[in-house]
């Protein structure tokens, strides 16, 4: 096998692969089977050396709110005897309604505020979600059975299944510092005997030996763009190896609905070409790829096709792995298309559907956005064929017919 020099100096031996999964959205530099490594680009290992220094300026905070909180518990043991509860928080026990991150010094308070995304808060004042998901468990718990809850958040779903009936709830997440918000408030509310929080992913969790099986399984694991959170993988998971035998699934199905959007302004939002006369579009190699959240109605667009529905799960039945289908959309007005627009109508139980439509004001869900590599020029009256993907997490849009592309294959 040929070796390619490495550019970058001498004791540089970093395989293009690796840099490329240093830095996200870089492109890795095509790789021949036959050819070994190629050569890595001196400027994209730099750009590599220099994400990798943001990582470890992250972890460098990490630790020394770990050791803030090391030191806490040790100040607390010292002059109380560390009980229970004592240390790393503050304000527990207290009554419904009090601040339980209030105690959090400095450091600690930055990292546990980094780990929870803002949007938290949008999500739970959205009372159009809650009362829907809330009516929902209403109607599917079975009075004593065992909830399964996917994503406890602050524990809203878990303690609104007790609400509903549940004789059993036990609630998972992945984040551990929601992990213990959600112990906290489930406590409060004095449900800690009926509710187990576990701060687990619901891929980590063994039957038999974390929880039984789940006679319902209820999760909030939806982004803008339906899939975004890690929907597919999940229920594909947890429906074979948590779910008792006939049980059943919240949500039931879910849509994804979708436009064509003409928006210089939107475009901007993810990739630049000059700025005061400076060509910077080297910025462009760092932009988003697959789709993002944008209000759609608070940017200058215009729509140039209906809305048409791009695809759909049942998330009992469809196998729920990466796929991708031909969509077509009749084009309706003369325009540039810069990006699919989409958005979910997801269908909870019992006919109760929630969507993030651009009409929707009170969903705190934006719509998704899908941009395409260069702008298309379309005119009214064709059809605009395109290849949309979605992979585990994420949907990205091809503009061109999958058949036409099978036949050139
Ligand atoms: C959109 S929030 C919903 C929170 C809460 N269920 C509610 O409705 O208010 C989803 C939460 O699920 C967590 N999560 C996502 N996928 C998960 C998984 N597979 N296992 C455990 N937690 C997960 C995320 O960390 C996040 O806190």
């Amino acid at each position: 096998m040929s070796s390619h020099p490495t550019p970058g100096g001498p004791g540089l031996s970093m395989k293009p692969v690796s840099i490329a999964s240093a830095v996200p959205g870089l492109t890795a530099v095509a790789t021949r089977p036959d050819a070994g490594p190629p050569a890595a680009d001196p400027d994209d290992i730099r750009l590599a050396v220099a994400s990798m220094k943001v990582r470890a300026a992250e972890m460098r905070r990490a630790l020394h709110a770990v050791e803030e909180i090391l030191a806490t518990v040790d100040s607390t043991a010292d002059t109380a005897g560390g009980g229970p509860g004592a240390g790393s928080g503050g304000g527990s026990g207290g009554a419904p309604g009090g601040e339980p991150a209030g105690g959090f010094t400095g450091g600690v308070h930055a990292t546990a505020m980094r780990s929870v995304p803002r949007w938290h808060f949008a999500m739970l004042n959205d009372y159009e979600r809650n009362d829907a998901f809330a009516v929902a468990l209403e109607r599917k718990v079975r009075p004593g059975s065992h909830v399964l809850d996917i994503g406890s958040g602050t524990g809203l779903l878990a303690m609104m299944a007790v609400q509903a009936g549940a004789g059993r709830v036990t609630t998972c997440e992945a984040d551990p510092v929601l992990a213990e918000i959600a112990c906290r408030v489930v406590e409060q509310h004095g449900l800690s005997d009926v509710i187990t929080v576990l701060p687990r992913m619901s891929t980590d969790l063994r039957v038999g030996v974390d929880l039984p099986p789940a006679d319902l399984i209820v999760s909030e694991i939806v982004d803008c763009g339906l899939i975004g959170e890690g929907i597919l993988p999940t229920i594909r998971h947890a429906r074979t190896h948590l779910l008792a035998r006939g049980g059943t699934l919240l949500p039931e199905r879910g849509r994804l609905v979708g436009a064509l959007v003409d928006s210089a302004v939107i475009a901007g939002l993810n990739r630049v070409s000059t700025a005061g006369g400076f060509d910077v579009r080297l910025l462009n190699g760092l932009s988003t790829r697959g789709h993002f959240p944008v209000r759609l109605r608070t940017w200058p667009h215009r729509l140039l096709s209906e809305p048409t529905e791009l695809v759909r799960f049942d998330f009992a039945r469809d196998p729920l792995t990466d796929g991708e289908r031909a969509v077509s959309i009749p084009v309706a007005k003369d325009g540039v298309a810069y990006a699919l627009v989409s958005w979910f109508e997801l269908e909870l139980a019992g006919g109760i559907v929630l969507r993030n439509s651009p009409d929707n004001f009170s969903s705190h869900w934006m719509q998704a956005y899908a941009p395409f590599d260069e702008p298309i020029e379309l005119l009214a009256g064709g059809s605009f064929e395109m290849c949309l993907r979605w992979q585990d997490e994420r949907i990205s849009v091809r503009p061109g017919n999958l058949l036409e592309k099978a036949e050139v294959a």
